[in-house]
């Protein structure tokens, strides 16, 4: 693919082919009044804004608790989570994992797509189940045991 046809960020580094890209996933406590309507409106938001900073990711939202997954180029993901932080639709936000790795991208087409609680399971054996890096596997197969555990409380069992 010609480079100057990537998404913000995307630019392999020079010698290694692929390019520098920043993860995180945290989450976080909505506030009172936030429903549905509201979340889908954070997703539109996020549709809009991310592919201008070279951010994928996607979005789960269940039980009064918000689930996030984001990457793109460590500035663009920290100053995204500086504004996230002081956003007052959630409190309570937690890191639960950050890296940054030469690799491709798990989601390429999700500026932020909205995932149910129900179906995060499937988009991450999905994802490892077509990735060709051993690099994803490993960082799947850690999310899925830790899903599998209980871990991810935004993700418990459904009620
Ligand atoms: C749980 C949650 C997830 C969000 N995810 C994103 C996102 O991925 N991208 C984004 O631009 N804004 C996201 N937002 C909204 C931002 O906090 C912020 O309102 C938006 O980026 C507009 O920023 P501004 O108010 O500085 O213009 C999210 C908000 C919440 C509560």
């Amino acid at each position: 693919m010609n480079s100057t046809h990537l998404p913000p960020g995307d630019e392999p580094v020079p010698g290694l082919g692929l390019p520098l890209l920043y993860n995180l996933v945290y989450c976080s406590v909505a506030t009172a009044g936030v429903d549905d309507a509201a979340v889908d409106r954070i997703v539109a938001t996020a549709q809009r804004l991310n592919p201008r900073h070279g951010i994928t990711g996607w979005l789960v939202f269940g039980r009064g608790i918000f689930f996030q997954w984001l990457e793109g180029p460590r500035d663009s993901v920290q100053a995204l989570m500086a504004t996230l932080r002081a956003d007052p639709r959630h409190t309570n936000v937690i890191c639960l994992s950050e890296s940054e790795e030469q690799r491709e991208r798990l989601f390429p087409d999700w500026g932020m797509e909205r995932v149910s609680a129900d179906d995060v399971r499937e988009v991450l054996q999905d994802a490892l189940d077509t990735s060709e890096s051993a690099q994803h596997r490993l960082a799947l197969g850690d999310l899925l045991m830790q899903l599998d555990a209980g871990g991810l409380p935004a993700l418990g069992r459904a009620a």
